[in-house]
C-alpha cells in the first residue's frame, strides 16, 4: 500500500521481528512497531495494533515464526504448542488467525528433531502465508473491480484495506482497483463505532490514494440508501460459513438489510483463510464481545454515562440471503456456493 508515496505491508518478517503499522496511532500518527517474540504478538493482536481479519492470520502465521525461533530444543513442541493456542485465543471471530497460527504450527512441527530446519521453515511457512494472502487479495481486487460501475457511488463498513490485509484490501482492494481503472468512483465511509476503522483507517486508504470519499455516520446509511446515492454495497468478511452467512464488523447486517429493501447489490469480498468449513451456518461462528469502555469512552474520556452498562458485541452476522455475491481469488459465487467452489 501507499503511504506517504512510499510503500509498504502492514506486517511482516524481518531480521528475527516481526514488524507492523500500529492501527492505533493512524491516522494522526504514522509508527512501525516491532516484537521479538510471540506474547508482544498476542497483545498487539488483542489490542488491535493490528486488526483485520487476513492482517491477523499473517501476525499470527509470524507470531508462530518467533516461537520457533526461541523455543528450547529440549521444549521445542510443548513450546510451540502453547504459543499457538494462545494466539489463537486472542481474538475468536475471525479464522484467517487460526488458519496462519496452524500452518505455520504444523509446518514447523515436521521436521522434529531438526530443530534448526524447524525453525527455518517456520519462518518460510509464516511468508508464504502472508504471500498468499498479498496475492489472493490482488485476485479480488481485478475479479471484483468488474462489478463496479462507471460513476459507482459505493457504501463499505469497517476497514477492508490493505491495513486490514497484508496488502491491497479486499473490498477496498476492489475499490482501489476501480479507481485505478478511472471508474469515476465515490465511496460512502462508515465510520464503524466503537473504534472507528471506517473513519480513522479506510478514510486515511483512500486518500492517501486520492479517492473521492466522505465518513458518513453509521446511523447514516439509511439516508443514503433513501435517497438513491449508493449503487453498490462492498465489505469484506471474519468468516465465511458453508452456507454462505457471513460474519463482519457489527453495522455490518443492518447495511446488507437496507440494500435488499433499496434493491441495492450487497457484495462481500474475501480470499481463502477467511472461508470456514466447518461453520454449518452463522450461529457456528463465536462471536467477539469486546470491553464496554471501547463505547463510553474516547481516548481514556468518558462520553457516556459512566454508571451504566454498556454491550460492546463486535461483529455480526449477515445471513446469506442478503448477500448478491462472494468476491474471492476465483471469482464471484452465490454465497450459498462459495465455500464449495474455493474448496475444490
Ligand atoms: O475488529 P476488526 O477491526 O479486526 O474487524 C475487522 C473487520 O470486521 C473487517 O471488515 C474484516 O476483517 C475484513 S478485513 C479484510
Amino acid at each position: 500500500m501507499q503511504i506517504n508515496g512510499q510503500q509498504y505491508l502492514s506486517v511482516w518478517y524481518e531480521n528475527a521481528k516481526v514488524k507492523m503499522i500500529d492501527q492505533n496511532k493512524l491516522p494522526l500518527e504514522f509508527r512501525i512497531v516491532e516484537y521479538s517474540n510471540y506474547l508482544e504478538i498476542c497483545s498487539a493482536i488483542r489490542e488491535m495494533t493490528v486488526r483485520g481479519a487476513p492482517a491477523i492470520g499473517a501476525a499470527g502465521a509470524y507470531g508462530m515464526a518467533l516461537a520457533a525461533q526461541n523455543a528450547p530444543d529440549e521444549k521445542f513442541r510443548a513450546y510451540l504448542r502453547t504459543a499457538r493456542d494462545e494466539l489463537t485465543s486472542t481474538r475468536p471471530t475471525a479464522i484467517d488467525l487460526c488458519n496462519g497460527v496452524n500452518y505455520v504450527y504444523e509446518n514447523a512441527l515436521k521436521f522434529i528433531p531438526d530443530y534448526e530446519h524447524s525453525r527455518l521453515v517456520a519462518v518460510f511457512a509464516a511468508r508464504e502465508f502472508a504471500k498468499k494472502s498479498v496475492d489472493d487479495c490482488y485476485q479480488i481486487s481485478k475479479i471484483g473491480s468488474e462489478i463496479v460501475p462507471k460513476g459507482a457511488r459505493i457504501l463499505t463498513h469497517c476497514n477492508a484495506g490493505a491495513l486490514a490485509t497484508v496488502d491491497w484490501g479486499t473490498a477496498l482492494g476492489v475499490i482501489r482497483m476501480a479507481h485505478r481503472q478511472h471508474k469515476d468512483i465515490f465511496v460512502y465511509v462508515s465510520e464503524t463505532r466503537p473504534r472507528f476503522q471506517g473513519a480513522r483507517l479506510t478514510a486515511f486508504e483512500l486518500a492517501q490514494e486520492d479517492i473521492p470519499h466522505s465518513i458518513i455516520t453509521d446511523n447514516a446509511g439509511g439516508f443514503y440508501f433513501w435517497k438513491k446515492e449508493i449503487d453498490l454495497v462492498i465489505t469484506g468478511a471474519d468468516r465465511i460459513c458453508l452456507n454462505g452467512d457471513i460474519a463482519n464488523k457489527i453495522g455490518t447486517y443492518e447495511k446488507a438489510v437496507l440494500a435488499k429493501e433499496h434493491k441495492v447489490p450487497f457484495y462481500v469480498a474475501a480470499p481463502f483463510s477467511t472461508f470456514d468449513l466447518s461453520c454449518k451456518e452463522g450461529s457456528d461462528i463465536p462471536i467477539e464481545f469486546r470491553d464496554e469502555d471501547e463505547i463510553k469512552c474516547i481516548n481514556s474520556n468518558y462520553l457516556a454515562n459512566p454508571y451504566s452498562p454498556a454491550l460492546n458485541p463486535s461483529f455480526d452476522i449477515t445471513p446469506a440471503k442478503f448477500i448478491t455475491g462472494i468476491i474471492t481469488p476465483k471469482g464471484i459465487f452465490k454465497p450459498k456456493d462459495a465455500a464449495r467452489q474455493v474448496q475444490v
